[in-house]
């Protein structure tokens, strides 16, 4: 794979739940927005090969899909549809193409190729996730730089994202994640749903995620998801919006702690073989 390595320092954000409905589109959609906004290039791709969506947040009816990438003439640039001028862009997932679901070693190693060797240029690559834990899933979770747990604060989704960070860590021995709490009513919610988190994690696993922030229950973000336009360009100063805003700050002080880190790093890392 000597085309992998990445000259610049791209950063690959993997958006992953447990529980779905969480919010995990609309959070990719709207980090990927507020960080075009401040100035970088952000390439938002829908990862969600079961039930892909991100399309419909935009508005758009994009002719090819991420399953375009299997055929040997198209490149990942050909997929590629500019949401906003001058840097943002959307990679479409397909949906209904169980294949994709559960990709074997051949078909990630083109897909993988194909990505690294066309997306070193955008400053971060968001990949959007499914719910759960397919095979997909785990894999892309694992080989991307950063990975964000979208939690709310409801039990069934603190477990189910225990067992997702449980899963990843027993199966690929990884213990670097990043909690973002979705629908909180105020900034103690955020840290109570960490904190019960955290303690579980601590607790069984031996490690403890990091708190990456928490953003505002806000009647805002179903009303620009109904007029299929980003929160963070249809109520950039709505509660929601601005929590947002601030997790992109937080996501931009990782990249550049990690800059010399990533200057040798693939956009996305090699496949990776789960431990027995
Ligand atoms: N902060 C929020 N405030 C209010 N409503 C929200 C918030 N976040 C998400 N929602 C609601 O949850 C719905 C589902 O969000 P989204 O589609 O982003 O979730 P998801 O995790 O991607 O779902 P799936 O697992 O099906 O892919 C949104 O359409 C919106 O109505
Ligand atoms: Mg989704």
């Amino acid at each position: 794979m000597s085309q992998a390595i990445n000259p610049n320092t791209s950063l690959s954000v993997a958006i992953l739940s447990g529980k779905g409905g969480v919010g995990k589109s609309n959070l990719a959609l709207n980090l990927s927005y507020a960080l075009f906004r401040a100035g970088h290039r952000a390439l938002l791709m829908d990862f969600d090969v079961g039930l892909a969506n991100v399309d419909v947040l935009l508005g758009l009816s994009p002719e090819k899909n991420l399953q375009d990438l299997f055929r040997p003439e198209i490149t990942a640039a050909e997929v590629v549809v500019p949401v906003e001028p001058g840097g943002f862009d959307f990679l479409p997932a397909a949906s209904g193409v169980p294949e994709l679901l559960e990709m074997d070693d051949d078909m990630r190693e083109i897909l993988f190729q194909k990505l690294n060797a066309s997306f070193a240029d955008y400053d971060y690559l968001m990949l959007d996730l499914g719910a759960g834990i397919s095979q997909t899933v785990l894999s892309v979770a694992v080989m991307s730089h950063v990975r964000v747990l979208v939690v709310t604060p409801e039990p069934t989704s603190l477990t189910d994202t225990y067992a997702v960070i449980k899963v990843l860590h027993t199966q690929y021995g990884i213990t670097d994640f990043h909690i973002l709490v979705n629908q909180v009513e105020s900034p103690a919610d955020t840290k109570a749903t960490y904190g019960r988190l955290s303690a579980a994690c601590q607790h069984f696993l031996g490690f403890a995620p990091e708190l990456l922030g928490g953003v505002r229950s806000d009647p805002a973000l179903p009303d620009a998801v109904r007029r299929q336009i980003p929160l963070m360009r249809h109520a950039p100063r709505s509660p929601a919006a601005q929590d947002i805003l601030n997790v992109a700050v937080k996501l931009h002080r990782i990249r550049q702690s990690r800059q010399e880190a990533l200057r040798n790093m693939p956009v996305l890392g090699k496949i990776p073989q789960p431990r027995k």
